[in-house]
């Protein structure tokens, strides 16, 4: 057979009737032979496009899709089909699924099994130069057909819910994100590929003024064919288009989507086979006539499996084939027509009409007559051969790709045999002919070949077909519906979230009372910052030498720690015992009892016994100091509730309790906040480090301030450093208005209800229960966990702080987080872990500004305090939460920059904890003694 050139195919060929060799009878049978012979696929060529597009689909999966011969296998966001409990009333946009029309639907779904009530609908056709011209364009006219359709009901103007059912390729972001990849089936508007389709007709809308509707979904058409499928066979997990272009969806595990970063459950996956176009496996069934009709589309090269298969093509390659077929003499007498030559002339609608039989030679002949054709006795049967040849393998490609998705599944699922429910839907299935050779069938003629070709391709599988009902619409909803549920979802925990999200001006006012609750306390007046004077004058000077016992009591762990300081350096051994919660909240005597009894147990193993080395002891709560030795302890903090301590010198107590127990002697020099700790542990390594603090289990901090500021302690030049007690900071009331409901609660079931506020926004033992009150209340709202409340969320402390510190780090994958919520039996869809996620960002970054906004109060004064123009400071840190959390330490640097510009703040990690820096307070205090006795 000739090449059909391109000049056989153009609209302005001269039609007529060639003078020239026609070919006699019998050669013409022949080419009418070898023509239609060209479109007979092989068994083994099905087989070889099925194995093909299988490899291609699993390549394309696993993200390395190498050519755009491949198929693009895009993930929707569909997560499961349909519960059958979605209800509502949507709107429905239908845009690219039959050929140039657009249809409007208005879709109510019960929420039961029954089938609603009928989508009422409305379709508009589009002009040829809307469908090629700018996008916005498209997008206007379509948000036209919009309010003309909603005109014809009588609804009111606002709140309207809108699914948009957007048959192109797209990467899906969201169920309510997609960008178009490229246009395909004769559209070809400029400016949106690569555009955010969802948002282009929310522009539109708003342009068009006319009606107040919420994008909330957008869905493929083989999306919305899989999900209206009517329940009752079990599932329907894939959805079959066979329309203006062609291709599936179906339900594949979502562990084996690389781009989805998720292990469980399913997600729908839109195959678009139609960009499949393998050399190898299409070269040898695509003829001539493909090639031509490529040539001249509008995207050549491109959808070459979609241009064998899909409705806009069949036509054009039935004309195709026929102008050939004439052009050579062999039909209508040698005559062409300039309908028959211009392109598009033949529709889907026309070949259906032809291929029918018997009615169909009567057919063929009305619409060749109309092509302007003079169509002779033979000329209708041939026509007909062709149409069903063209159609035949049509269906016989279509039933290969299919049969891909199925091998697929039954992979995915490791299924020997596989029982499926297939929607279909598409104007090929309806229009095709349903009856064909005098046997009345109720399918149509695709359809029968396309069942029987599965069978052969795919014999393990037990393939129901079910047509869709509306062409998708209800599917389209229900998809809709889902989205605007997680919608309304999003702007609860948003609701939610939004009094933790401070302001600059917030937290400027934050710094700002901070600042006077800082000068009041330090005058001695009524302030929630107490201000303590901790007697510590000086940092080290590196010339402390000696052997030094040190006690960390108050942080995650106590410590009993040996600390040698030398010319080379400071070492230290140290042990961690432990405090139990009954010890920690019984008798102080028991709790100092059992500090001695651990610093026995140290000095034994140490080979210290009997010696009496001088001992600091880092007691981590408030005390109020009258020397470096004395400590009144003035109230427990951080969960320590033992009785017969407050009020009391904590230095007496532990000198009791080594009374009680004869064989010790120890000599206890100094009593050390931790923030005081880590501020001189720092300070032995940067003399600039003169401030303390700590984001632990508690919080505070402390800093050199002028002691002529310090009221009650007597001298006027020189520093002294004063634990601040920030965790008090809002006692008076002052923070109440950043205060959530969720820390009231927090406070109310503390063992100190109503102290310590700023502290419980901030501080490890905290906030994992702010955040897991946070997440009760989103349960109770249903927007978490189902809305089904578990014992588990109801108990106290079961979010420890460690999880956001976890649950946040950017290296952990968000399979990684729901496997830490369900392990705390929370068992959780990836839309909940998301949640979690976010609720965790917002509570440990609302504490991090707010201890940020605190630093900057305190570098500040300090600042001022000298009169300088610029500060360069170092802040000695410490504490799990500060070390642990992904992102807190680097959160706080950027408040305080933020707040204090003219500060440069250096922060500096403790390494080796308070208690060396309790050993350094003694070591000077010991050698200021040895200075005054010499
Ligand atoms: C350490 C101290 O440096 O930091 C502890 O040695 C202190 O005494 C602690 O309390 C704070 O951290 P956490 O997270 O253990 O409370
Ligand atoms: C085209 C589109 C695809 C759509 C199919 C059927 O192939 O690219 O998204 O599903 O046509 O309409
Ligand atoms: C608590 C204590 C305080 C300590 C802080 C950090 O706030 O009251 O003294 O510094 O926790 O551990």
């Amino acid at each position: 057979m000739d090449a059909v050139g391109p000049g056989a195919l153009r609209g302005n060929t001269v039609p007529g009737c060639p003078q020239r060799d026609l070919p006699c009878p019998s050669d013409s049978s022949e080419l009418v032979q070898e023509c239609l012979q060209k479109f007979k696929v092989t068994g083994a060529q099905l087989r070889q496009i099925q194995a093909s597009l299988l490899a291609s689909m699993e390549q394309a999966l696993k993200g390395q899709a190498s050519s755009t011969s491949a198929v693009r296998m895009l993930p929707t966001y569909v997560g499961s089909t349909p519960h059958g409990t979605e209800q509502g009333d949507f709107v429905v946009l239908e845009l690219g699924a039959t050929g140039a029309s657009l249809r409007v639907l208005w879709v109510t779904l019960t929420g039961t099994a029954e089938v609603g009530m009928e989508p009422q609908s409305q379709e508009f056709v589009i002009p040829q130069e809307v469908m090629l011209g700018p996008g916005e364009q498209l997008f206007d006219f379509a948000s036209r057909c919009l309010s003309e359709f909603l005109d014809t009901l009588p609804l009111g103007k606002q709140g309207l819910r809108l699914g948009f059912n957007f048959s192109f390729p797209c990467h899906q972001t969201g169920l309510d994100r997609s960008t178009l990849i490229s246009w395909t089936k004769g559209f070809k508007c400029s400016g949106v590929e690569g555009q955010d389709v969802v948002q282009m007709l929310r522009d539109a809308i708003q342009r068009q003024g006319a009606y107040s509707i919420d994008v909330v979904a957008v869905v493929n058409d083989t999306v919305g064919t899989m999900m209206g499928c009517e329940p009752g066979v079990g599932p329907c997990e894939i959805g079959l288009i066979v329309d203006t272009g062609t291709n599936a969806c179906y339900m594949e595990e979502a562990r084996y989507v690389a781009v989805l970063d998720e292990d469980r459950g399913r997600v729908c996956v839109s195959v678009e086979w139609g960009s499949f176009s393998d050399d190898q496996a299409l070269g040898p069934v695509l003829t001539t006539f493909d090639h031509a009709l490529d040539h001249q589309s509008l995207n050549p090269g491109a959808q070459r499996f979609e241009k064998m298969i899909g409705g806009l093509y069949l036509g054009e390659l039935v004309r195709l084939v026929l102008a050939h077929l004439a052009e050579h003499g062999v039909l209508f007498g040698g005559c062409t027509s300039s309908t028959l030559l211009s392109q598009g002339s033949i529709l889907l609608q026309h070949v259906a009409e032809m291929e029918s039989s018997p009615a169909g030679a009567a057919c063929a002949q009305a619409v060749l007559q109309d092509l302007g054709l003079s169509v002779g006795a033979s000329d209708a049967k041939l026509v007909q051969q062709v149409c069903v040849a063209v159609c035949t393998r049509a269906a016989q490609l279509c039933a290969a790709a299919l049969a891909a998705v199925l091998s697929r599944l039954q992979h995915s699922r490791e299924q020997q045999t596989l029982q499926i429910a297939v929607a279909t839907g598409g104007g090929v299935f309806e229009q095709l002919p349903r009856y064909w050779e005098h046997t009345p069938v109720s399918k149509s003629r695709f359809l029968s070949i396309l069942q029987d070709t599965v069978m052969l391709l795919a014999p393990e599988c037990d393939v129901s077909f079910i047509p869709s009902v509306d062409g998708g619409g209800r599917g389209v909803a229900m998809v809709t519906a889902v989205a605007a549920r997680l919608a309304a979802h999003r702007r609860l925990l948003e609701e939610t979230l939004a009094p933790f999200r401070l302001s600059r001006e917030q937290l400027a006012a934050v710094q700002t009372q901070m600042r006077e609750a800082m000068a009041k306390g330090l005058r001695g007046e009524a302030s929630s910052l107490r201000m303590l004077p901790t007697y510590v004058r000086a940092t080290p000077d590196g010339s402390e030498r000696g052997n030094f016992l040190a006690l960390d009591l108050g942080g995650t762990n106590f410590r009993v720690l040996l600390v040698r300081v030398a010319a080379g350096g400071v070492q230290i051994t140290n042990q961690v015992y432990s405090i139990p919660e009954c010890v920690a909240q019984g008798s102080g005597q028991q709790l100092f009892d059992h500090i001695v009894d651990c610093i026995v147990d140290f000095q034994q193993k140490q080979g210290l016994s009997g010696q009496s080395l001088p001992l600091g002891f880092t007691f981590s709560f408030p005390c109020k100091q009258v020397g470096l030795d004395q400590g009144i302890l003035l109230n427990w903090t951080k969960g320590f509730k033992a009785s017969g301590c407050e009020g009391q010198d904590v230095v007496c107590l532990l000198r009791e309790a080594i009374g009680r127990r004869q064989a010790v002697e120890l000599n206890v020099v100094a009593i050390v906040n931790d923030t005081v700790g880590t501020m001189m542990s720092c300070g032995y390594e940067d003399p600039r480090c003169e401030v303390g603090l700590i984001v632990g289990t508690g919080t505070n901090a402390c800093y050199m301030e002028e002691l002529q500021n310090v009221a009650g302690v007597a001298g006027d030049s020189g520093h002294m450093c004063i634990n601040m007690e920030w965790g008090a900071f809002g006692d008076d009331g002052s923070l109440d208005m950043f205060s959530t409901c969720f820390d009231a609660r927090v406070d109310q079931a503390s063992i100190n209800p109503g102290k310590q506020r700023f502290e419980k926004m901030i501080s490890g033992m905290y906030l994992g229960e702010i955040v897991r009150h946070v997440l009760l209340h989103l349960t109770s709202l249903g927007v978490l966990f189902r809305g089904q409340q578990t014992q588990r969320l109801q108990t106290r402390d079961i979010f420890k702080t460690k999880f956001l510190s976890e649950i946040e780090s950017d290296s952990l994958a968000l399979r990684q987080v729901r496997a830490i919520l369900e392990d705390l039996g929370l068992p959780l869809t990836t839309d909940d872990a998301l949640m979690v996620l976010e609720v965790c960002q917002a509570v440990s970054q609302r504490a991090a500004q707010l201890c940020g906004a605190g630093v900057a109060a305190v570098v500040e004064k300090i600042r001022e305090n000298r009169g300088l123009e610029e500060l360069s400071v170092s802040v000695g840190v410490d504490g799990t939460l500060y070390k642990l959390h992904p992102h807190f330490s680097t959160l706080v640097a950027a408040t305080v920059q933020e707040l204090a510009p003219r500060c440069v703040v250096t922060f500096l990690q403790s390494e080796d904890g308070s208690g060396k820096g309790a050993a350094l307070v003694t070591a000077v205090a010991c050698r200021l003694a040895q200075q005054t006795h010499v």
